[in-house]
């Protein structure tokens, strides 16, 4: 891939002058990778941003707090927010473009279309946020209609989130690939998420039993356990170690999200769960 040392990164607000950007270097010839985020970046953000890297000649993000993926009731106002600062780690990371509309550009008025996936949207957070994943959908299709890139990277971090985009992308023909980058996580196994940052000291303390949590119901169901005994042992397990609810920990097939049908525990799974810690939710999954 060509090299083009990143300084101050320049930032577009609008999708005309990414569109501009994006075929100038077209023209060149060059591929292009896109890494869509809502800032408060961190190293997960960052190491998604150097693996479009690996896959780009130049690399495009985008900061954009989406309010249509946000509950009545969510923290979009409190979502942090910190244009400089992002700028700044996405330079480092080796980015080339932000990308970073106003809610007007992104939603004018008038504007009143909605993508929906149906099935692998629908369990999970999909039962636990009603409207995010359309949220998600329709931003993630416009995102992708701007900035045409030839690849674009989401996080593993929002397991149903990917196998949505993954979806939507295959249904809609878009011509471009998804990459899914690794979860980063913390030396004690707390997946890094920009939602962390609203975790006391205390909380912070209790946050990675999350993960111990799904790593213990993947052992035990490779180890032959019944999913549904060793599912209900871990909302326990969790409750008991502080957490406020559990919105579910659930065995699922990874690419469609369904239930596990009998014989399945010895396939390919995913682990996934959610639950509320103090105000923050937190979410993570795991799969061997
Ligand atoms: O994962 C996120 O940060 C967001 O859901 C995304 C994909 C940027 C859409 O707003």
């Amino acid at each position: 891939m060509s090299s083009l040392p990143p300084s101050r990164l320049p930032i577009v607000r609008t999708v005309a002058d990414l569109r501009a950007q994006v075929a100038a270097w077209r023209r060149e010839g060059l591929r292009i990778g896109f890494v869509p985020t809502m800032g408060a970046l961190h190293e997960g953000h960052l190491s998604l941003v150097r693996l479009a890297g690996t896959q780009a000649d130049r690399v495009v993000a985008s900061v954009f707090v989406n309010p249509t993926q946000f509950g009545p009731n969510e923290d979009f106002d409190a979502y942090p927010r910190d244009e400089a600062r992002d700028a700044d780690l996405l330079a480092g990371a080796g980015c080339h473009l932000l990308f970073a509309p106003t809610v007007a550009e992104m939603y004018p008025p008038g504007a009143s279309t909605t993508v929906t996936v149906a099935g692998v949207s629908e369990p999970l957070d999909g039962r636990a946020r009603p409207g995010h994943f359309a949220g998600v959908a329709t931003v993630v299709t416009k995102l992708l209609n701007q900035c045409t890139p030839d690849v674009a990277v989401f996080g593993e971090k929002d397991f149903q989130q990917l196998a949505v985009i993954r979806r939507l992308v295959r249904d809609l023909d878009l011509p471009l690939e998804i990459v899914g980058g690794p979860t980063a996580r913390a030396d004690d196994g707390l997946a890094l998420s920009s939602r962390n940052a609203y975790l006391t000291e205390a909380e912070r303390a209790v946050a990675p039993h999350l993960n111990a949590a799904l790593r213990e119901i993947l052992d035990k169901v490779r180890a032959g356990q019944p999913v549904e005994d060793a599912e209900q042992r871990a909302v326990a397990d969790l409750l008991r170690a502080g957490f406020a609810s559990v919105d579910y920990v659930e065995v699922r097939v990874p690419d469609t999200l369904d239930r596990l049908g009998p014989g399945a525990a010895s396939g390919p799974v995913r682990v996934l769960g959610a639950a509320r810690l103090g105000r923050t939710r937190l979410i993570d999954n795991i799969g061997d």
